[in-house]
């Protein structure tokens, strides 16, 4: 239904598309993953550094709160310097027994924020904190922190701490602080796309960079998050991917603390982060492939243009063809298998073509033939009739002569007329020969011996005219044997001589030969000459009867078609050759006796010899 062309097109264009595409999607595949390794690298280093900032700045508060305990549970009546805290909202000391053993608080910070320090979320909860710090701490050395941010919004935390005598095995204080979280929350910096989030001992967020982020909303509402870091021991990180019904999904990275009890810093990136910048390339590589597939396809419109054309043009020679025109033929341009077609395919044309014209020359043959049988049959009867008068009158005119003999100027008359009767009873004669009127005796003859002879009787006039004569015999002194009539072939011999020497006036050269061809059992006679030649025109004709382009007087036309009847009784062919200008030559082609050589005679001979 499609055309090759088309077909290839199609097949080529699937394969370039489908290729390039694969190649497209590896490499985004490729860069991806490596994004993906890249980011995760770099995120981890993120946020294990603001983890250890946040924890130095956490050393450095517990540190102060050391230093607070040595120096104020002694002194209980003394008050804390601010401008050497200035972080420190509210500070309280209990012993082991939970019993408060210094409390300070900062009155401008509170003031300025609105507050009476009842409010303060540690002072309130100051007995439930102390039994959970006295139970965690006790255990292991460390910190806890929580989110204690009250309304009016004033971001604070609270700091938790035990505090050991030097050399004691057990801790002696218990500390909690309220502290201003402003401080903490410049140490922590996003990259552009990331959000970090700082999450409690309690799993509360102490501060966050999401944009969404209300710092009086506390909890921290990711239960897929808060799973993660349950399970995360102290010190530990964990990356995965977390996907949420409302929001995009995200790249989730965990660090646990090491020395805050419970303390976690979640990074977190959308997924898209690893696509990002992977549009352009995809758009890039459309473009690539566009032109690529444009100059694909070019070139395979080109190319199978190219390789269909031939196919297309033997189709429409294939047209001509069956219409019969066989002189048409292909140009073979390629030695490929259609080069090789076209070749095959002219040589059969070629072939049609000389059938054919094979078979338009017997056609005219046949035709001719035909002319000339019903010619001869007219021909036979007008002889016929003519004979007998003619007779009559050669017989009365010989009578007359007889008589006249002392009348001299009356005798040149009847003389004339005698022998222009003579010639008519000639002509007449050869027209029933050439109608086959004439039953001739057929025996076996040698060719040789018969052109011979033929030859001796016009030997002396043609050497006379200046012709030079050249003799040729195959197999002499064998003899080549064929069935026929001496007379009849020495009058075809005759005919051919006379019209050579005729061709060639007074100069050249005549040449008589035989041929034996034991293959074709076939003996050829040839007499060529260096005359006139003939044109395609005479050629065409001359075997019609009366065709003669000699003189009137000189020609009567019935030589070759007289000859072409007997060797055709002979089973015989004439082929010829001719060239105007160059000369002319008859070839007589008879079929061969049973015994061509005269392999017989010349055992008889021998035999006859011995005897
Ligand atoms: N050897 C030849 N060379 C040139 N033309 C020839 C030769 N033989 C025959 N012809 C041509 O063929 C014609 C017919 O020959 P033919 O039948 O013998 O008749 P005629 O010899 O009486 O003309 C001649 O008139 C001549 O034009
Ligand atoms: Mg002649």
């Amino acid at each position: 239904m499609f055309s090759i062309r088309i077909k290839l097109v199609f097949v080529i264009t699937l394969i370039t598309v489908s290729s390039f595409v694969t190649v497209v999607v590896s490499n985004l595949q490729i860069i991806r993953a490596d994004k993906e390794k890249a980011l995760s690298n770099s995120n981890f280093q993120v946020s294990e550094l603001v983890t250890r900032s946040v924890e130095t700045q956490m050393t450095e508060y517990r540190r102060g709160l050391e230093y607070i305990t040595k120096t104020f549970v002694s002194n209980p009546n003394l008050a804390i310097d601010p401008s050497y805290f200035p972080d420190y909202v509210w500070v309280a000391i209990l012993d082991w027994s939970g019993q408060v053993v210094y409390e300070w608080n900062q009155k401008t910070k509170l003031e300025d924020a609105g507050l009476d320090v009842e409010k303060l979320l540690g002072k309130k909860n100051q007995d439930s904190l102390f039994q959970e710090v006295k139970q965690v701490l006790s255990l292991r050395d460390g910190w806890l922190l929580f989110n204690s941010t009250v309304k009016p919004v004033f971001p604070t935390f609270l700091f938790a701490s035990a505090v050991k005598p030097p050399g004691a095995e057990r801790p002696s204080h218990v500390i909690l602080a309220e502290i201003d979280a402003a401080p903490l929350f410049k140490q922590i910096h996003p990259r552009r796309g990331q959000d970090l989030i700082l999450i409690d001992s309690h799993q509360n967020v102490i501060f966050s960079t999401e944009d969404s982020w209300d710092p009086a909303e506390i909890a921290f509402k990711d239960e897929k998050a808060i799973e993660i870091i349950r399970g995360l021991d102290r010190g530990r990180q964990a990356q995965i991917s977390i996907s949420y019904p409302h929001r995009e999904s995200q790249l989730s990275w965990f660090q646990k603390f090491k020395d805050g009890e419970g303390i976690t810093l979640v990074l977190q990136e959308p997924v898209s982060a690893l696509t990002a910048g992977s549009e352009k390339i995809q758009f890039q590589s459309l473009i690539v492939g566009l032109i690529v597939l444009v100059i694909a396809v070019n070139l395979i419109v080109l190319i199978a243009g190219r390789l269909t054309k031939p196919i297309q043009d033997l189709t429409t020679l294939m047209q001509k063809v069956g219409k019969g025109e066989f002189s048409a033929r292909i140009k073979v341009k390629s030695k490929d298998e259609i080069g090789k077609l076209a070749t095959f395919f002219n040589k059969m044309l070629q072939e049609l073509d000389d059938r054919e014209k094979e078979i338009e020359r017997a056609k005219s043959k046949l035709i001719q033939s035909e002319k000339m049988s019903a010619f001869g049959q007219m021909s036979a009867g007008i002889a016929h009739e003519v004979k007998n008068p003619l007779a009559g009158i050669l017989g009365y005119a010989q009578i007359v002569k007889k008589k006249l003999e002392d009348r001299p100027e009356l005798l040149s008359h009847i003389e004339i007329i005698e022998k222009e009767t003579l010639r008519c009873k000639e002509i007449v004669e050869n027209l029933m020969r050439f109608a086959r009127q004439e039953k001739a005796q057929f025996l076996r003859i040698d060719v040789n011996k018969a052109v011979r002879d033929s030859v001796r009787l016009v030997e002396h006039q043609i050497s006379v005219s200046g012709i030079k004569m050249v003799q040729n015999y195959a197999l002499e002194g064998v003899g080549i044997f064929i069935k026929g009539n001496t007379n009849q072939l020495q009058q075809v011999m005759l005919n051919l001589m006379l019209n050579a020497q005729h061709a060639m006036e007074s100069k050249g050269t005549m040449t008589v030969s035989t041929h034996y061809d034991e293959k074709s059992s076939r003996v050829m006679v040839v007499v060529s000459d260096t005359g006139c030649g003939m044109s395609a025109e005479v050629q065409a004709r001359i075997f019609e009867p009366f065709y003669t382009t000699k003189g009137v007087g000189k020609g009567t036309g019935l030589g070759l078609s007289v000859s072409i009847g007997i060797v055709k009784d002979h089973r015989g062919s004439i082929e010829v050759e001719s060239l105007p200008g160059k000369g002319s030559s008859f070839t007589i082609s008879v079929p061969l006796d049973d015994d061509p050589l005269g392999k017989a005679e010349v055992a008889a001979s021998a035999k006859s010899g011995a005897a």
